[in-house]
């Protein structure tokens, strides 16, 4: 990535922008690197501003001024991004735009379980706020106390929830979206069923900043769990997991909310991304899953669970457990799950994937892939774990020291690929596109799903104004 900026040109054009927008809006100086630096700090880029809006009409002040300027628009949520999406590479011709002042709840309807928010509330923000009423906004992941609302919908971001309750777009009633000429779409609907025409929301979901600027939301909610129970459980393989899972979905209803797959290494890795982490069961076993119940009402939430585990150690398919017995025990045990992420991070970079594959071909492509891996690179450790009830598995690779690391990473990932192109997956089951996987895109799309894509970018953003580099080159 270039992070060597023109300083002339990018100076005339900061100070364009500072003229018609205000210093208030518009930040330039050393203050802008942490919005041009990835989330791991692997890479470090640079802007010509940041700009930083507080209302919907100044976006739309902004993305005019830029337009008149000929400048692209990075947009930026929370930056937690893990494919380079809002992550400048034309440090002489582009702008970031975060989002983070635009934090309003508009409005909060627990009458009707939705809100109206604005796109830069922090996740874990709204949450809170919504709890307060007694409501639940179900999306769920370890970013989730850094990434905004806007960021989420950007990317259709997945998390551990998702099994229960799909993935943003699932909780999406509508969008308030500045387009690339400075034009407000306003779809913020309230309503939850509405069949006049295409639905253009959707093009917005998961467009990653490529097609305007979401300012706002609204979304659906659902009554707050009062019962939660979760358990980390002990498995035989990967394979008896994926076999516990569907055994979970026919005996618990519709009350699983989360079933995350974790290898022994999860243990290693969560307590040396979170020194003071207590683990509270050795590592003794190939394969772990943190399960978890929730519900409210007439359910009994804590019988169901127990009842569950008989049954699981009955068919021989659980070998050892604990059932969380506090709040507090709880979030313990979600720690082992966020702090294998920190874990690998402080171990430097390395390969970190997002792959997705029927939920009867989990266990036979992790094996296969790590097998593949590890004829060719016996020295690295592939971590694989996550979300293997929606068949989403973030199969990562740790390198060692024996050549150069960006190269065994670039390898190790054609590998996945390779095996991955064999189960027809998608190299992207959650974190998007990016800048990091256009390449691995792009050689996968068929010239009519190519000519499709073009084909909506050029309609909604002709000049590409918005995120230049990111998703697809036209
Ligand atoms: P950013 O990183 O700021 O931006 C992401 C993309 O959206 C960029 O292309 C950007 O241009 C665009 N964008 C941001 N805001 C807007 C806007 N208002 N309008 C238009 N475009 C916009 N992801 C999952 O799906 N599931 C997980 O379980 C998960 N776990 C994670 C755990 C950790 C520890 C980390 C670091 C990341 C994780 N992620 C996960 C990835 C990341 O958190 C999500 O992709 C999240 O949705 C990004 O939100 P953000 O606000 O940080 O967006
Ligand atoms: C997770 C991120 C990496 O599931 O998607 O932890
Ligand atoms: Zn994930």
């Amino acid at each position: 990535m270039d992070a060597v900026k023109d300083r002339h040109t990018g100076t005339d054009a900061a100070r364009a922008l500072q003229d018609r927008l205000g210093a208030d809006v518009v930040m330039t100086g050393d203050g802008i690197a942490p919005y041009c630096r990835d989330w791991h700090g692997d890479m470090q880029s640079d802007a010509i501003a940041v700009l930083r809006p507080r209302t919907t009409a100044q976006v739309q002040d902004c993305v005019r001024a830029a337009a008149q300027l000929s400048l692209q628009i990075v947009p930026q949520g929370g930056n937690t991004g893990l494919v380079l999406g809002a992550m400048p590479d034309h440090p002489d011709q582009q702008v970031v735009m975060s989002l983070e002042r635009m934090t309003a709840i508009r409005r909060l309807d627990p009458e009707d379980f939705s809100a109206v928010v604005e796109a830069g509330i922090v996740l874990e923000s709204f949450k809170e706020s919504v709890a307060q009423a007694g409501l639940y906004f179900p999306l769920t992941l370890g970013a989730q106390g850094s990434c905004r609302l806007g960021g989420n919908v950007a990317t259709n971001a997945g998390g551990v929830n998702v099994l229960r309750y799909g993935m943003t777009r699932d909780l999406l009633l509508g969008v308030e979206v500045v387009l690339p000429d400075g034009s407000l779409f306003d779809g913020l609907t309230r309503l939850r069923k509405d069949n006049r025409g295409i639905d253009l929301k959707h093009l917005f979901i998961g467009s990653e900043g490529t097609l305007g600027i979401i300012t706002a939301v609204s979304v659906k909610l659902t009554p707050a769990p009062e019962q939660v129970a979760t358990a980390l459980l002990a498995l035989g393989s990967l394979d008896d997991a994926i076999t516990l899972y569907r055994h979970a979905r026919r005996q618990c209803c519709d009350l699983m909310s989360a079933f995350e797959f974790l290898p022994p290494l999860a243990f290693t890795l969560a307590k040396e991304g979170l020194p003071d982490l207590v683990l509270p069961m050795q590592a003794a076993h190939p394969a772990y899953v943190l399960m978890e119940l929730s519900g409210s009402g007439l359910v009994n939430i804590d019988d169901l669970m127990a009842q569950f585990i008989e049954y699981a150690f009955d068919a021989e398919l659980v070998k050892d457990g604990v059932v969380a017995q506090s709040q507090t025990q709880a979030r313990n045990l979600w720690l082992i799950r966020e702090g294998m992420n920190e874990g690998q991070a402080k171990r430097g970079k390395h390969l970190r994937t997002d792959i997705s594959v029927p939920l009867s071909s989990v266990a036979t492509f992790v094996i296969e892939a790590e097998a593949a891996i590890l004829a060719e690179m016996p020295g690295v450790i592939c971590v694989s774990y996550g979300h293997v009830g929606d068949g989403n598995v973030h199969l990562n690779m740790l390198p060692d020291n024996s050549s150069d690391i960006d190269a065994q990473i670039y390898r190790a990932k054609q590998i996945v690929n390779q095996v991955l192109d064999r189960y027809n997956g998608s190299i992207s089951a959650e974190h998007g596109i990016g800048r990091l996987k256009k390449h691995d895109f792009d050689q996968r799309l068929t010239d009519v799903h190519r000519r499709l894509l073009g084909a909506v970018k050029t309609a909604i953003d002709p000049a590409v104004t918005m995120n230049g580099g990111c998703q697809i080159d036209l």
